[in-house]
């Protein structure tokens, strides 16, 4: 009974979590990489919490009145670069975001998130710790000339339970199904720093190949936290009659990136109060987590009634000219250069 007992206290984490989030907002606001600036260098997709703005600073969990995110209590922000299909002709196109597989229907765009722990299947047997008020980090970047970071990829799709084969880069054909792109963040922190003057070093990434167990922990940054993931599901299958005659690949990221090299993603925590150290103490997995075992939960037409103000107006949706923001010289123009239909 007493090694019981010692069992139970020294009990690891256990809950792995796997939730939709629907969209927010699509602007050019970064407040992690360009905090202040309206508009920002490239357009994003963002999902969470309402409290989302241009600058964004203190406890984010104690500042939203509503989520995009199934759980409740989680006012977090979570985006990636937005997806765009370049026309032969030399315009550009939104490609729209369609939901995952497994999740509730009727959400509208958004991505999956995953807080996951040694690996997608086990919860492995270390303790997981919460992320604090502030934190915030970023994976990838918009300038990288490779693709070198394991956790960040392409799927292209057959149908939206595709997850093999992975791909480093933009598929080289048409894909049936859409394109999905995948974002691991690093689940090593130093401990002290909420965030870094490159919002990474203060992370270290172990990340393996899709959902595999993650290598130990380096003693520079020797705290274990969430495995966060992103899973975006880009709808390109209305693109794909207009596949450029020479076979290249005609998809963008909002940053002029053909090739995905510089596909990157961006994270600012925001649970509220201890729900997430809750949850990671918990033993729940994915859906079983949810109606209050342990967190808060809501339907999905809560999560897609909320939403922020678009503080950049601009033409995101028609065949654009230019990219938002990659204009031929300057951010003001973008709004007028769409070619509206
Ligand atoms: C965003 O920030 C601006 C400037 O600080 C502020 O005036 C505005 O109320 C904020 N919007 C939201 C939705 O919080
Ligand atoms: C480019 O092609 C799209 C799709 O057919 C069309 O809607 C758009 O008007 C074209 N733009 C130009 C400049 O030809």
């Amino acid at each position: 009974m007493k090694w019981l007992t010692l069992a139970a206290l020294v009990a690891p984490s256990q809950a792995a979590l796997r939730f939709g989030c629907s969209t927010l907002t699509i602007q050019r606001l970064d407040p992690l990489v360009e905090p202040g600036k309206a508009p920002s260098a490239h357009l994003h997709q963002i999902v969470g919490g309402n409290a989302f703005n241009a600058t964004m600073s203190g406890d984010i969990g104690e500042q939203g009145t509503c989520t995009t995110c199934t759980f409740s209590e989680d006012f977090s922000n979570y985006w990636t670069a937005v997806m765009f299909f370049k026309h032969p002709n030399g315009t550009y196109k939104r490609v729209p975001i369609m939901q995952n597989t497994a999740l509730p229907n009727g959400i509208n765009g958004g991505m999956t998130v995953y807080y996951t722990q040694q690996d997608f299947n086990s919860n492995g047997n270390v303790k997981i710790t919460s992320f604090k008020p502030g934190f915030r980090m970023v994976v990838g970047s918009p300038t990288a000339t490779k693709s070198s970071i394991p956790g960040l990829k392409f799927v292209c799709l057959e149908t939206k339970g595709t997850r093999f084969p992975e791909l480093n880069d933009f598929p080289s054909k048409p894909c049936k199904g859409g394109i999905m792109t995948v974002h691991h963040f690093p689940s090593c922190w130093d401990g002290k720093n909420l965030d870094s003057p490159d919002h990474q070093s203060h992370m270290y990434n172990t990340v393996k190949e899709a959902f595999n167990p993650a290598g130990p922990c380096p003693a520079s940054h020797p705290v274990r936290v969430a495995q966060v993931a992103y899973e975006t599901l880009w709808d390109t299958t209305q693109f794909n009659n207009m596949w450029p005659a020479d076979g290249s690949n005609p998809f963008v990221l909002s940053f002029s990136d053909s090739k995905g090299y510089g596909t990157h993603a961006d994270y600012l925590f925001g649970w509220k109060g201890d729900s997430l150290q809750r949850a990671m103490d918990s033993s729940c997995m994915f859906q079983a987590c949810e109606n209050g075992r342990p967190l808060k939960s809501q339907a999905v037409n809560n999560m897609n009634k909320c939403t922020v103000k678009n503080m950049v107006n601009e033409d995101i949706d028609g065949w654009l000219k230019f990219l938002p923001g990659q204009g031929a010289d300057n951010h003001d123009m973008s709004g007028m250069t769409g070619m509206k239909q």
